[in-house]
């Protein structure tokens, strides 16, 4: 009896191991990548939730697949040179509407995602692959959920054109694992739209809208009103998570932590949104009446991605905090327990991401060719935010917006 050094099921090596975390970074990536692009033109405010939530968790798995081909690879973030998977990613954002959207990504791309991790699990060398292992075990976690999510928020529509397009795209590159028969290209879909970077919010038609933000009274006396206003504005800010996914789209060339530190934001603000929501609801009211201003994302879209981050993290996020100090110790005081978790958690979201703008904006700039140094910059900023932004006029200005250099 000699001991079974291999055994048949470990048919993965070091290789093609390091080949299949590679294809797999890049699809997680890409699908973020789709979600923040989408996030602002979808129009049903349940999809626009989950897109804040699932982009975050694309992000940790980018992250965790990172840290594993860091290991293993340099550059860590490479194309995974194989034509056809690249053009699945590449033509899943041009989807001919928000459901067939989510239908491509939940129906078809997720659930191959799932297959393949789960075959790779079982495929790799258990103890020397361990790390991996693990990634993909909790990675799975996440994608399971999200497949389950479509299941029942997509299952009163039917699959088509775009679906199958998408499946016949995923065979072409033989599967995610591209280990699968590959198929023919299939034909492009009539149906297909050549995405755009949205420069409008999209709402669904519960929603009524305001053209300019005339809510907030400042009122801070009438402690009843100003918490109502309060909260209202909470219901509001998938505006911000919008911003934050309009930049995140068009900004691929900062670097990966960047976009890391980018999803968490924009998630955060689905996050808040959902707070003023369940505040409201918790209070007997109808968080569809609130008027949003769909203006305000209109407004930030006009600029160029730094000036559109900067007018966010250092106009609205690094001025709210006198405000919100107030409101909670008013909240302390009264008793009133919910009013004051909910604004002590959202103002340590708000901290981190009045730091990931000081973190970011001197390279976004750089990027972006402003040669304007950063505090110079923010001044600036801070002045149009004020006469725009603070004023309520939030003007859309004749001059074209910045061509669009996202890939
Ligand atoms: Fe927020
Ligand atoms: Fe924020």
């Amino acid at each position: 009896m000699h001991m079974q050094m291999v055994k048949v099921q470990e048919q993965v090596d070091y290789e093609q191991n390091r080949q299949l975390l590679n294809r797999y970074r890049f699809v997680e990536y890409e699908t973020l990548r789709i979600l923040a692009g989408w996030l602002p033109a979808t129009a049903r405010l349940e999809f626009k939730m989950a897109m804040g939530r699932f982009l975050w968790e694309d992000a940790q798995h980018v992250q965790l697949l990172y840290q594993r081909l860091r290991e293993m690879q340099k550059p860590v973030f490479q194309r995974p040179n194989d034509e056809p998977l690249e053009s699945l990613m590449a033509e899943a954002i041009n989807a001919p509407g928000e459901w067939d959207l989510l239908a491509g990504i939940y129906r078809v791309i997720k659930p191959a995602v799932v297959r393949a991790y789960q075959w790779h699990s079982a495929q790799t060398f258990a103890n020397p692959d361990a790390p991996t292992l693990y990634a993909l075990r909790h990675i799975l976690v996440d994608e399971g959920e999200q497949v389950h999510w479509a299941e029942e928020a997509l299952a009163s529509y039917p699959a088509g054109d775009w679906e199958m397009y998408l499946a016949g795209l995923l065979a072409a590159g033989g599967g995610i694992s591209g280990l699968e028969p590959r198929t023919p290209a299939p034909p492009v879909p009539a149906s297909r739209v050549q995405f755009v970077p949205p420069r409008a919010a999209a709402r669904d038609a519960r929603f009524t809208r305001d053209p300019a933000d005339t809510a907030g009274s400042g009122q801070e006396a009438d402690v009843e009103l100003e918490r109502l206003q309060e909260f209202e504005g909470y219901s509001r800010e998938m505006l911000a998570a919008e911003t934050v996914a309009l930049v995140l789209y068009l900004t691929p060339e900062m670097p990966w932590q960047f976009t890391y530190d980018a999803s968490r934001h924009c998630y955060d603000e689905t996050r808040h949104c959902r707070l003023g929501i369940d505040w409201l609801t918790l209070h007997g009211l109808d968080y569809t009446r609130v008027p949003q201003v769909t203006q305000v994302f209109a407004w930030r879209a006009q600029y160029d991605p730094a000036l559109q981050y900067c007018l966010l993290t250092m106009g609205n996020e690094a001025h709210v905090f006198p405000y919100r100090h107030r409101r909670l110790k008013t909240y302390q005081q009264s008793g009133d327990r919910l009013s004051a978790q909910f604004i002590s958690y959202d103002m340590a979201d708000e901290r981190n991401h009045v730091s990931y703008g000081h973190k970011w904006l001197s390279q976004l700039l750089a990027k972006k060719g402003i040669q304007t140094p950063v505090e110079e910059y923010v001044e600036q900023a801070v002045q149009i935010w004020q006469a725009e932004y603070v004023s309520k006029k939030l003007p859309i200005h004749a001059a074209p917006a910045p061509a669009d250099q996202a890939g």
